[in-house]
């Protein structure tokens, strides 16, 4: 898709659209009144005929408006002027696109009057429209043999009006970039389990590296994950005929030097719980249980895409937690990577176990900063429910960043404390300490568990059990938290 800044009059634009927004005191946005002049009028008699009440949200397309060289106008509300947010204007640029996905529309010239500046600025206005135009025109990557619907004929969004075109024409940029990126992490997050196995994700790794010559992969296999001692890892893939992968995919794009910021995913393709046996209901939505750790991959195409001048290093545990035979039991204790012991307590807290091997491996990185990614527990969504991603961390300049970047990009988190005196529920009589640390405060002990593992380097964890993914009708990926770690890594490269 193109995209560009129009600077004459909106009106006078040969495209096959023009989208203007309208408010429910039924009063046209600025640009909207210029286009109801050219069009002598029509706009206006049709909100007093009370045919549009420009509630949030809400679309009106008008065709044959001969006047027009666009000869059509999408209405679009925006509920009251006073109370018109950023999040309302995404949400209106959002349902303005979905009502041009239904037509044939190629092109448009889009003029949805914006919230104050201090909301939105030119740079982040052209960013939400690339982005959201990707992000609402995104197809799951189902199976179904049926018939596809034809891909959408948007092609070409022309948007204003903007003070700074430069700024504009960076945000259409990294726009683009970030929604495509969460289209790798969906793409990858939607597929089945029986398809997206370890192996599968360290194929992907590696075709990537090889399309790209600033990627570059390596993949340990099992016999090279018992080399670096991951006992935690190997304990939790032992249940599983799918073996292990651990993936390393680094972008340099900084000077060689730079101290690198290291992505960690957690990659359980499938979540059964493994012998502490998950409850049926819902459980094929642990095939999302590797979101963190495709969100790492898309953010790793983000950084290569966008050429940032970073170091990026991710790292991807990548198995499969079953019930068999071999499987790792209650009151089993494995050895670290690190060479702390940790009793097993409960096979289905396992992210945190394959986790500790992956941020103990990132040492030998020297980081500048490290962010593990994950669909850790259920804890963080009784918490925080679907809307805000948990952070947690040891370095609270970083929490701070990423707290917000997730302001900036739309794609929100929210801090819960990290302290001492969570340690004692993880206390165990037979190893250093267990994997669980019962019910109360899940989301937090499981973050204390990482912590144990983290100290000395700049540590964040983010909790995305409730966030990355969304069940019921609309059942699929929602790309989180990549927006807000695009966000992070833009600005990090601006320092
Ligand atoms: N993958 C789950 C966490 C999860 C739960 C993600 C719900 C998304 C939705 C994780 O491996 C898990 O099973 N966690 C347990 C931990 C418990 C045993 C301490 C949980 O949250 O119940
Ligand atoms: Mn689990
Ligand atoms: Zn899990």
């Amino acid at each position: 898709m193109e995209f560009a800044v129009w600077t004459k009059g909106l009106a006078a634009l040969a495209v096959d659209c023009l989208v203007v927004s309208v408010f429910e005191e039924t009063e046209l946005g600025a640009e909207a009144r210029a286009v109801d002049a050219a069009s002598g009028g029509r706009l206006q008699r049709l909100l007093a005929r009370g045919d549009f009440t420009g509630r949030a949200g809400d679309t009106l397309l008008i065709t044959e408006i001969t006047e027009l060289p666009a000869r059509r106008v999408l209405l679009v509300g925006l509920g009251a002027r006073a109370q018109l947010t950023r999040r309302g204007w995404r949400r209106a640029l959002g349902s303005a696109v979905t009502a041009l996905s239904r037509t044939r529309i190629a092109s448009i010239a889009l003029a949805l009057e914006r919230p104050a500046a201090r909301e939105l600025d030119d740079y982040y206005f052209g960013r939400a429209v690339a982005e959201l135009a990707g992000s609402t025109l995104y197809r799951i990557n189902d199976l179904k043999t049926g018939k596809k619907p034809p891909a959408p004929a948007l092609k070409k969004v022309l948007a204003g009006p903007v003070r700074k075109p430069d700024a504009a024409a960076r945000g259409f940029r990294h726009g683009a970039a970030i929604a495509a990126a969460a289209a790798v992490q969906r793409d990858l997050a939607n597929l089945p389990a029986n398809v997206c196995t370890p192996t599968f994700l360290a194929e992907e790794a590696r075709a990537l590296a090889k399309r790209h010559k600033s990627l570059t992969a390596r993949v340990l296999d099992e016999a090279a994950i018992r080399r670096e001692k991951m006992g935690c890892l190997l304990a939790v893939s032992q249940g599983s005929q799918q073996p292990p992968r651990f993936i390393v995919l680094e972008y340099r794009g900084g000077k060689s030097a730079a101290a690198p910021v290291v992505l960690v995913g957690k990659g359980v393709t499938f979540d059964t719980g493994g012998i502490s046996l998950k409850d049926p209901p819902a459980m094929d939505e642990m095939k999302f249980d590797m979101s963190g750790a495709a969100a790492v991959i898309a953010c790793l195409t983000l950084a290569e895409e966008l050429r940032l001048p970073l170091h990026v290093v991710g790292l991807i545990a990548a198995v499969e937690n079953m019930p068999d035979g071999k499987a790792v039991k209650p009151g089993d204790i494995a050895t670290s990577a690190s060479g702390q012991t940790v009793e097993i307590l409960n096979t289905d807290a396992e992210g945190r176990l394959i986790l500790c091997d992956a941020l103990h491996y990132a040492r030998r990185f020297r980081p500048a900063a490290v962010v593990d990614i994950a669909t850790l527990t259920g804890a963080c969504v009784v918490a925080l429910g679907h809307h805000h991603s948990g952070v947690m961390g040891n370095d609270e300049a970083l929490i701070g960043q990423l707290l917000e970047a997730g302001v900036r990009a739309e794609d929100r988190a929210w801090q819960l404390p990290l302290t001492e005196e969570y340690f004692d529920q993880l206390k165990s009589n037979f190893a250093d300490f267990a994997n669980v640390g019962g019910r109360d405060g899940g989301a937090i002990t499981a973050a204390t568990f990482l912590g144990k593992f983290t100290q000395g380097m700049p540590w964040a964890h983010l909790d995305v059990a409730g966030t990355a993914y969304q069940g019921g009708a609309g059942k699929g990926s929602t790309g989180r938290p990549t927006p807000l770690l695009a966000d992070f890594l833009i600005h990090r490269a601006e320092r």
